[in-house]
């Protein structure tokens, strides 16, 4: 991350003046008529909201025209919600331009890789490099952050709306002419640009700058340094939409915090949240889980990485789903207690609120099958009544506001650029899914009862961990290069994979044998990669199966040990998974697709040297997640039942905040959560403070 976080973070607190976690909804008064705001209120009460999101979409109804403005209806609900004791994140409105804008300058739409405009219709139809969508946008912001500066409802500024959820990629003439800015910055010459982009390949060479192009489509693969700036540029360029309405919002209420929803969930991979994690006062996230197997886990790594993200200090969920979305194929209601687990396990992570989409379920638009906290079916409800009972159950848990995640021993590295790169076109494999290799990891580790702290590559200081796990560490400049094996020689364990250290920052391959970058680290030297055919396996000598990858190692060293080598396939008999002890610490290779039940197998020999074994009694190892937060003066343990049957967690000690207590100790149902509350050991300090 660029520089650490300032660090504001908009703290509800109740009538004894303590604060309490957040808990609240995205609310849309405008689709409701005047006499449903008061019921609302009421309601938001009953459940024990005290804050929520408003106006996310209202600038078709704040600005009906270029030259109208009406904020009464927003005044009367901002005055309506204060007087309810809830908390305004005021949204900017910028989310989605209103037709008059659109009609008067269509130049604003976005544009697709094919030259199609993404007309209105929908949201988010505006070009994150248009001069003109700018100007109105920030005439918007400035017109809102005067009107509500001093509205005692305020809390926070909400800028846009997960910016980038559709519009991350404009191709359009106006993202042409940003980035050859954004590349002029970079690269300073036509030299260095022509360089860094290989222009000599393919008979690509420039001769001026305003013959770059966005990758629109192209006759056959575009340059694929060309694809990865653009996705550097087009994550840059959103940025700076945040940054200019952050100023205007600083300028006009510099005590109000910023933030903006992030979306740090499967399947959305174009903003470098890294990088943009210094731009907010604190992290928000949306985060929507997609049915399937390991689900929770998945939940769980993103809500990890948030963590992460915010430098683990406590960030905001400011939206996930009381039960169906509607964008999936099939959408699945959530079952019986889903819904707290759900939310407690962001908690756990280090939500210091938990919000949702949306208050009240609409009745008419895209989205009227999405759940809610006020389903269709109204307040008597059973989900209703979940909604409250998790309002009591956040209310229970205020005393840990403010507390931090406890650190792990073992952190997976997460990062954009690697992400962005071993995913383009014209590779050994079009099969490779970055996320789901580090998820996996991720699994196996829990499924061994061993915590991981999930974190981004940029501005993380590693030394602090016993192991680093890598996954497809793609993109490696010489500077990380370094780093990690300062890491490894003062004592660190380095884990990493196929198709790691393979390339520099321009996406140029390191030469002299893979894994360029990490060869002399790993001490292994690799002359080809073997993918694997979709569905074809290899196995290797220590029972696991190997998919997707395999690569034809050499050892360098006498200091390799070979931990695996393959049984069958193309490089039967040599090394599949190697470990090289150097300095004080060591630096252990995969070279193929283990998944999280060969991954679990394999992690115990990878984590020996390291010493890193579960902290969880033998029985709870992979059915429980184990969290902790902490402050000065207690631990929060979060238990999460990962199995489908009850478990007794015996042995426990302190005080129960959620969870029921047994004759025998506590007893876990399947998929459930327990928190206790136990003091702080006096030699315990939160990462944050030993930090400095
Ligand atoms: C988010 C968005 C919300 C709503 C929600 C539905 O992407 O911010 O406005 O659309 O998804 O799941």
């Amino acid at each position: 991350m660029t520089s650490p976080l300032t660090h504001r973070f908009p703290y509800p607190t109740g009538s004894d003046g303590i604060r309490r976690l957040g808990y609240g909804a995205d609310y849309n008064p405008e689709q409701w008529p005047r006499e449903v705001w008061e019921e609302d209120v009421r309601l938001m009460r009953e459940a024990g909201v005290n804050v929520v999101s408003l106006a996310i979409f209202s600038w078709a109804r704040i600005q009906p025209t270029a030259e109208t403005w009406d904020f009464e209806w927003l005044d009367e609900v901002m005055d309506l919600l204060h007087a309810g004791g809830i908390g305004v994140d005021l949204a900017t409105a910028t989310a989605s331009p209103p037709p008059w804008l659109t009609t008067a300058h269509p130049e604003i739409l976005p544009v697709t890789a094919t030259g199609e405009t993404l007309w209105p219709g929908a949201r988010q139809h505006w070009r994150p490099t248009s001069p003109i969508f700018r100007e109105h946008a920030l005439h918007l912001v400035r017109k809102l952050a005067t009107r509500y500066a001093d509205h005692p409802a305020l809390v926070a500024w909400h800028v846009s709306n997960e910016l980038g959820c559709h519009n991350i990629y404009d191709y359009s003439d106006d993202a042409a002419l940003a980035f050859r800015e954004w590349l002029r910055r970079r690269y300073t010459t036509l030299d260095a640009f022509n360089h860094a982009w290989g222009t000599d390949f393919w008979s690509q060479r420039y001769s001026d700058w305003d013959q770059i192009l966005p990758p629109r489509l192209a006759a056959s693969h575009p340059n694929p340094t060309q694809q990865l700036d653009f996705k550097r540029f087009s994550s840059d360029a959103l940025k700076n939409h945040l940054l200019a309405e952050r100023e205007i919002l600083s300028e006009i209420t510099p005590a109000v915090p910023v933030t903006t929803n992030f979306m740090v969930m499967s399947g959305i991979k174009g903003m470098d949240y890294a990088d943009w994690a210094s731009s907010v006062d604190f992290v928000s996230n949306d985060h929507y889980t997609v049915s399937g197997p390991r689900s929770r886990d998945e939940l769980s790594f993103c809500a990890n990485l948030t963590s992460g993200l915010a430098s683990h200090r406590p960030w905001f969920l400011m939206e996930h789903s009381t039960s169906a979305v509607n964008w999936q194929t099939v959408n699945l209601a959530k079952g019986p207690g889903e819904l707290v687990r759900d939310s407690l396990l962001h908690v756990a992570h280090g939500a210091d609120a938990v919000c949702f989409f949306q208050w009240r379920q609409s009745a008419a638009g895209a989205e009227k099958y999405h759940s809610a906290m006020v389903p269709h079916a109204g307040p008597d409800s059973e989900l209703f009544r979940d909604v409250v009972a998790l309002g009591r159950t956040l209310e229970a848990l205020a005393p840990l506001a403010g507390s931090q995640r406890e650190a792990a021993r073992v952190a997976i590295l997460f990062d954009w650029d690697s992400w962005w790169s071993s995913e383009h076109d014209s590779h050994p494999t079009s099969l490779l899914d970055y996320h789901r290799e580090a998820l996996d990891w991720y699994s196996a580790l829990m499924d061994l009862g061993i915590r991981a702290d999930v974190i981004p590559k940029l501005g993380t200081d590693l030394a602090s961990y016993d192991v680093v796990i890598a996954p497809v560490l793609h993109v490696v400049a010489e500077s990380l290069a370094k780093d990690l094996t300062r890491y490894v020689e003062g004592g660190g364990h380095l884990v990493t994979t196929y198709f790691s250290g393979i390339v520099d920052e321009n996406d140029h391959v390191w030469l002299g044998g893979y894994p360029g970058a990490l060869r002399d680290l790993l001490g292994i030297r690799i002359e080809e990669f073997g993918p694997l055919l979709d569905g074809d396996t290899v196995d290797l000598d220590n029972a696991a199966t190997g998919s997707l990858w395999t690569d034809r190692i050499s050892v360098a060293g006498t200091d390799v040990e070979v931990l695996a080598r393959y049984r069958s396939g193309t490089y039967a008999s040599r090394p599949a998974v190697t470990r090289r002890t150097t300095g004080q610490g060591s630096a252990a290779y995969v070279s193929t697709r283990l998944g999280v039940d060969g991954l679990a197998a394999l992690l115990p020999q990878l984590l020996l040297p390291s010493g890193v074994t579960s902290d969880l009694p033998e029985q709870s190892r992979g059915v429980i997640e184990q969290v902790v937060r902490c402050d000065s003066e207690s631990r929060y343990l979060f238990l999460v039942n990962r199995s489908d049957v009850s478990v007794p967690v015996p042995g426990l000690t302190g005080q129960v905040l959620v969870g029921l207590p047994g004759a025998e100790g506590l007893v876990l149902p399947p998929g459930e959560v327990a928190v206790l509350q136990q003091p702080t050991p006096q030699d315990t300090v939160p990462r944050t403070e030993r930090a400095g």
